[in-house]
C-alpha cells in the first residue's frame, strides 16, 4: 500500500495546470503536492497518476514519492477563492498526494541536456501509458538536484474512460513528434529492448494493487475493484509487446528537411537589402 498522511495545512493552489492541485502540508511534516478527487478530471486522474508514476519508478524513471493524502476541507477555509473552496469542500477524505520538490525548476529543453538513453526510455515510457501531456508547450518534468523528474500522469491511459473501446483505442499510434524531449533523438526501439521485458504481469499487478480500491468500485462494466486492475494489467502488458512500433518521431536533428526554395531566396534577399 502506499504510505498514508493527513493534512494538517493547505498552503496555497497550484494554477499552472488544469487540475489546479494544492501544496499541503502533513502530519508527517513533509510538503505535499495534492490532487484532488474533486477536481474536473475525477477519480481516473488520480488512478493514472498511481500506475503511471509508480510503473515509471519501478523502471528506474525518476518520480516525486506518491501517497495517499486523507484532507478534511476545515483546513482549507482561510483559501479566498471560491472556486477552490468548492474543489476542496468536494474532495473531503482519501486523495493522492506527491512529495513537494523545493526549489525544483521546470524543464526546459533548451536549458537542460538529456542523455539519448534517458530520453528513449521517456518517450517510450509515455508511449506506453498513452501520455499527451509531455509536450514541449507542456513538458510536465521538473529539473530538481541536476536530475529530471516526471510529474503529472493524470492525462495518461485516456482510454480507461471508455472500457468498450478500450483495446482498440490502446492499439492506436502514439504521436511523439512533439515531444519535450524530441530534440535529443530519442530511439524508443531501443529503450523497449531494454523495459518492455521488466513490465511483467507481475510487476504490473504489485502497481495496480497499489490503486486504492474506492477509485475503483462501480466502475460499469465490472464486478469488482480486482476485475479492473486486471483490464489495466491486460492493457498494459498488450501494449509494452509492441509500442514502440507505433511511435511517430519528429525527424531527428541532422535530417530535418531542408527549407523551401521560395524560403530561401527571400532569406537570401533580405539578406542582400
Ligand atoms: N512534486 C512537485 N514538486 C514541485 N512542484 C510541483 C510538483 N508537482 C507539481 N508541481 C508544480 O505544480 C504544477 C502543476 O502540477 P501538475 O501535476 O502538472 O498538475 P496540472 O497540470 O494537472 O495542474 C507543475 O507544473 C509544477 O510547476
Ligand atoms: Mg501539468
Amino acid at each position: 500500500m502506499l504510505r498514508e498522511v493527513t493534512g494538517i495545512r493547505y498552503v496555497t493552489p497550484l494554477r499552472e495546470g488544469g487540475s489546479v492541485p494544492g501544496v499541503v502540508e502533513a502530519d508527517d511534516l513533509g510538503t505535499y503536492v495534492v490532487k484532488f478527487t474533486g477536481a474536473a478530471q475525477g477519480r481516473k486522474a488520480l488512478i493514472a497518476e498511481v500506475i503511471a508514476g509508480e510503473l515509471a519508478r519501478r523502471l528506474d524513471l525518476r518520480v516525486p514519492e506518491l501517497v495517499r493524502f486523507d484532507f478534511d476541507p476545515v483546513i482549507g477555509l482561510g483559501e479566498p477563492d471560491q472556486e477552490i473552496q468548492d474543489l476542496l469542500k468536494a474532495s473531503g477524505g482519501l486523495n493522492l498526494g506527491m512529495d513537494f520538490l523545493p526549489g525544483s525548476l521546470g524543464f526546459d529543453p533548451l536549458v537542460f541536456p538529456v542523455e539519448t538513453a534517458e530520453a528513449s526510455r521517456i518517450v517510450w515510457f509515455d508511449a506506453l501509458i498513452g501520455n499527451v501531456d509531455r509536450s514541449w508547450r507542456n513538458p510536465n518534468m521538473l529539473v530538481w538536484h541536476r536530475d529530471l523528474w516526471l510529474i503529472d500522469h493524470g492525462a495518461s491511459l485516456i482510454w480507461h474512460h471508455n472500457w468498450r473501446t478500450a483495446r482498440a483505442a490502446s492499439d492506436k499510434p502514439y504521436d511523439a513528434s512533439e515531444h519535450a524531449l524530441s530534440r535529443f533523438d530519442p530511439d524508443p526501439a531501443a529503450a523497449a529492448a531494454e523495459l518492455a521485458p521488466r513490465v511483467t504481469d507481475a510487476l504490473l499487478t504489485e502497481v495496480t494493487g497499489l490503486i486504492p480500491d474506492e477509485w475503483l468500485t462501480d466502475e460499469p462494466g465490472f464486478d469488482t475493484p480486482d476485475d479492473v486492475r486486471r483490464a489495466y494489467r491486460e492493457l498494459l502488458l498488450n501494449r509494452a509487446a509492441d509500442v514502440h512500433r507505433r511511435i511517430t518521431l519528429a525527424p531527428k536533428q541532422g535530417e530535418r528537411q531542408p527549407p523551401p526554395e521560395w524560403l530561401r531566396t527571400w532569406v537570401e534577399g533580405k539578406n542582400a537589402q
